[in-house]
């Protein structure tokens, strides 16, 4: 991968719940703003901003009604030139969400399409007549729970959407569609947005005969949760069709005029189906790569996902380390301190791969998810009993004290039982022995990493079990993910640089690593 972001670290910022700056409980870009010196400072490179374009918030802002406004709950398009222009002063580069595969329901473009069947958008959305005995069109569902389907009372026809019912899909073979995304992309890229992270960016193209999907292993128990229902079917007709490819070389061509970047949330969990978003110099510039925020802390099979991964994106892989959909690092490896232990050297194992790391907010304070009661996110709402994502998107505790610095007003989040005055950003920011201390020292050495950036290869080698190791360039990257300390053969004299934690050193050509931490180990060139 060439150009600007070659190299770059990644942050993520879930806007309403980073920074708010006008006391109505709610993040905004503003409150954004304000902490842009603190995440050049931390060492990253590229912001990735969730949407804040005027929305009914059905799922926090991925239900859009006006792809090129603001919500007055986030600020103003002012407000997006202002932060923009920040960012650039500073040397960091903005990425927006774009969210191209469904609308809103109170976009002005549905509420046209499902007037009549005669409206001039109708066919810019999906609308079939029932089955024969009046059922959905077909056995699609929708990532939420239920049917993919909704039957329109007024105009008799069922409409297709893969979330919510108030986020209907787009008919992307309409060539007006992809004309309209066409004029949103320059109207942001006129305003200085260095690229877009585009949004379940493997669904919008769909099966023409809109088939069946096939189920597994047959259909799943009647309590199955939306995301085992979901699972149990085979997704070969609903997602990750190829033609999908073309709206993105033709948004290439545009972005190629801004020298921008086109990430994409290519939500798919088999690292091999990346490929083709990302191969060639047409398609995405670089796609999310989402099994590594499936992996438990479990070296043989990080080793695994890293190796495919790599050998399927190389340095086209953008790494999430967490995310808005997904339990944060710190969970998923545990909890507690070991849990936050691990999701640093995690990071720092990311850190070494080709490609573009990417912190979730509050990752560089070695959250855990908040333990808020599940009660916002429209996946907990409705399906009783399912785990929501609202545990990942707890507010930022910035500062001790009521509202956490967050917020003066109330949050539309709790921050979560789990969060005190340790964890905040600024009783880190003075204690040299912090997690974010820590982060701030990976990305530093890192940036000085220059044969690592270099070097576009990755030669994993054979160590101890429990230990995923790689060398790229001069630089030997060492993950202990194992339960004991371990002793890594060293192929020559190295100089450790770096270590995640304590007790790491180098020895008679052997790197000494304990449980839970990444080492990097400079090599002879
Ligand atoms: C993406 C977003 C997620 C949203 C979904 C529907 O996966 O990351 O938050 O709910 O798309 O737009």
């Amino acid at each position: 991968m060439t150009g600007w972001w070659e190299g770059a670290v990644g942050y993520q910022i879930y806007v309403r719940s980073f920074a708010d700056a006008d006391g109505d409980g709610v993040g905004d870009l503003p409150g954004a703003r304000e902490r842009l010196p603190y995440l050049a400072d931390l060492g990253v490179d590229v912001i990735w901003l969730t949407p804040f374009y005027p929305s009914p918030q059905a799922d926090h802002g991925y239900d859009v009604s006006d792809y090129t406004g603001v919500d007055l709950v986030f600020g103003s398009v002012a407000d997006v030139d202002h932060l923009v222009a920040d960012a650039h002063r500073l040397g960091l580069r903005v990425l927006i969400d774009l969210v191209p595969n469904h609308t809103s329901d109170r976009h002005p473009w549905f509420a046209d399409a499902r007037a009549s069947r005669d409206s001039d958008r109708r066919d810019w959305y999906v609308w079939r007549d029932p089955a024969p005995d009046g059922g959905p069109p077909n056995n699609w569902v929708s990532h939420f729970g239920g049917p993919a389907w909704t039957f329109d009372e007024v105009t008799g026809q069922y409409y297709l959407h893969l979330f919510l019912p108030e986020q209907p899909d787009l008919n992307w073979d309409h060539p007006e569609v992809r004309s309209a995304f066409r004029r949103i992309l320059t109207f942001w890229f006129d305003r200085g947005v260095d690229g877009f992270r585009i949004d379940v960016a493997h669904a919008l193209v769909k099966d023409p005969g809109l088939r069946d999907d096939p189920w597994i292993d047959g259909p799943p128990a009647d309590d199955a949760s939306p995301q085992e229902v979901f699972a149990a079917l085979d997704h070969v007709h609903d997602l990750d069709q190829p033609a999908v490819l073309d709206i993105y070389r033709e948004w290439r061509q545009v972005a190629r005029r801004y020298d921008a970047v086109l990430v994409g949330e290519v939500y798919l969990l088999r690292p091999e189906a990346l490929t083709r978003y990302v191969e060639g110099r047409d398609g995405l510039h670089a796609a999310f790569c989402f099994p590594v925020l499936k992996v438990d802390w479990d070296g043989p099979r990080i080793r695994e996902i890293l190796q495919r991964s790599v050998a399927a994106g190389g340095d086209r892989l953008a790494w999430p380390l967490s995310s808005h959909d997904d339990p944060r690092a710190a969970t998923r490896f545990g909890g507690g301190p070991t849990g936050s232990r691990r999701a640093l050297a995690y990071l720092a194992l990311l850190c070494a791969l080709p490609g573009v790391p990417f912190i979730y907010q509050g990752d560089e304070l070695g959250l855990e998810d908040g333990e808020v009661a599940a009660g916002a996110d429209p996946i907990a709402v409705r399906n009783p009993g399912a785990t929501g994502r609202d545990g990942a998107r707890t507010p930022i505790p910035w500062a001790p004290g009521p509202g956490y610095g967050f917020t003066t007003g109330e949050p539309w989040l709790g921050f979560g039982a789990n969060r005190h005055d340790g964890l905040t950003m600024l009783a880190q920011d003075a204690d040299p022995g912090s997690h974010l201390n820590a982060v701030r020292r990976l990305l530093a050495c890192r940036r000085g990493l220059t044969g690592l950036h270099a070097a576009a290869t990755v030669q994993w080698l054979d160590t101890t079990p429990g230990v995923v190791a790689f060398r790229r360039g001069d630089v030997l990257a060492a993950c202990n993910a194992g339960d004991r300390s371990a002793v890594v053969t060293l192929p020559a004299d190295g100089e450790l640089v770096h270590a995640t934690g304590g007790d790491t050193r180098v020895e008679d050509r052997e790197l000494h690593l304990p449980a839970d931490v990444t080492a990097y180990v400079r090599l002879p060139s």
